[in-house]
């Protein structure tokens, strides 16, 4: 089924008619069949207050699945335990490490809340970004707590154990808490995602949320796992709400049935990366096709690149800037579209940029 753009959605309905949405991070694709039905289901009976813990079978479930370990508690969203994550851990004044380029609420959780962004970027290869360790061991001292994105937005990196480990090694040596921010997990290409608390258990808190995987960002819930002194700290920031009963029967699921739609919706995803990165080396765009997620980085010739491809193919993209000083002739594509709609959008892309 192709679903018709939604002109009451942040994502097409943000610009005019005549431009193509490849921006803001929703899929294009219906919701599985199976989440449709349970949120019904739902709404059918009760709507009241949900137990204070929210769902214990979830909570089971999820730490089956991925293999966590430790207690969960419910987040009205992936965002907003970064920002209590930030609130209580550090304190205003100091400093937050996180690797840029990055998801800018990384960097609004951190500045928002007068703490300084202690920016690690991620280096550049002759075969994609890696993890920069040194640089990380350089600045780890002058903070106590780290911002990891795995699977990496934007850049679509999936961390190898090697470098896992690695980052482990260094949280243990400069006493750092780690919160990882998982989101993207399920959506991973070639390698399997492995997450960072199967290296370093005893300091990390991991967010995760059906949001990305299964096409939910409007109906937002995620959680927070790992171990209890950490994840008390963290509650102790966080808004004193329930969990959305009808994101709670839908994530619940998403993980109960929705495998079989994940692997149709990641076949596609892959054909769709295949198709950029084959055309950003046509066109000449330095790029490192994702491993993971479904955001293309792709580096352009010229300053301001966001908004000059707007303004010349027509094609909504995110502007680099937003993540990171110095990214700015930076964009980032979201393909999770049809292809169709991406084919269109690559061709205005090209004829912009063979006009530069
Ligand atoms: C890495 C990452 N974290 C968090 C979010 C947003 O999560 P939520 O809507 O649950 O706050 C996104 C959305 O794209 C994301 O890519």
């Amino acid at each position: 089924m192709v679903l018709p753009p939604r002109k009451d959605s942040l994502k097409w309905g943000t610009y005019s008619e005549d431009v193509l949405p490849l921006w803001v991070a929703d899929m294009d694709f219906p919701v599985a069949e199976p989440i449709q039905r349970a949120i019904k289901e739902r709404a059918e009976g009760f709507l009241g207050y949900p137990p204070r813990e929210g769902d214990r079978e979830l909570k089971a479930l999820l730490l089956e699945r991925t293999g966590l370990e430790g207690e969960v508690a419910f987040l009205p969203g992936v965002v907003v335990g970064l920002y209590a994550a930030v609130a209580a851990f550090t304190a205003p004044g100091q400093g937050v490490l996180t690797q840029v380029p990055i998801y800018p609420p990384f960097l609004a959780a951190i500045r928002e809340q007068k703490r300084t962004v202690l920016a690690n970027p991620l280096k550049e290869t002759e075969t994609g970004y890696r993890l920069d360790l040194s640089g990380l061991e350089r600045l780890a001292f002058a903070t106590r707590l780290l911002l990891f994105c795995h699977p990496q937005n934007p850049t679509g990196r999936v961390f190898t154990e090697e470098e896992l480990l690695a980052l482990a090694q260094i949280a243990r040596k400069h006493d750092l808490i780690v919160v990882s921010d998982e989101l993207h997990a399920p959506l991973t290409y070639e390698r399997p995602h492995l997450p960072l608390a199967r290296f370093l258990p005893e300091r990390t808190l991991t967010l995760l949320g059906p949001g990305k995987a299964y096409n939910l960002a409007g109906l937002p819930l995620g959680a927070a796992v790992g171990p209890a002194p950490l994840l008390e700290a963290l509650k102790r920031h966080l808004p004193h709400t329930f969990p959305n009963v009808l994101a709670l029967a839908a994530w619940k699921a998403a993980l109960q049935e929705g495998e079989a739609w994940l692997k149709g919706v990641r076949a596609q995803l892959k054909a769709n990366r295949d198709r950029v990165a084959a055309w950003a080396r046509e066109v000449g765009l330095t790029h490192f096709p994702p491993e993971g997620t479904y955001l293309a980085w792709l580096k352009t010739p010229f300053p301001q690149a966001a908004a000059r491809l707007l303004r010349e193919a027509r094609v909504a993209l995110n502007p680099g800037e937003s993540f990171g000083e110095g990214y700015d002739r930076y964009v980032r594509l979201n393909f999770a579209t049809y292809p169709e709609v991406l084919e269109e959008a690559l061709r205005r892309l090209t004829k912009a940029l063979k006009g530069a």
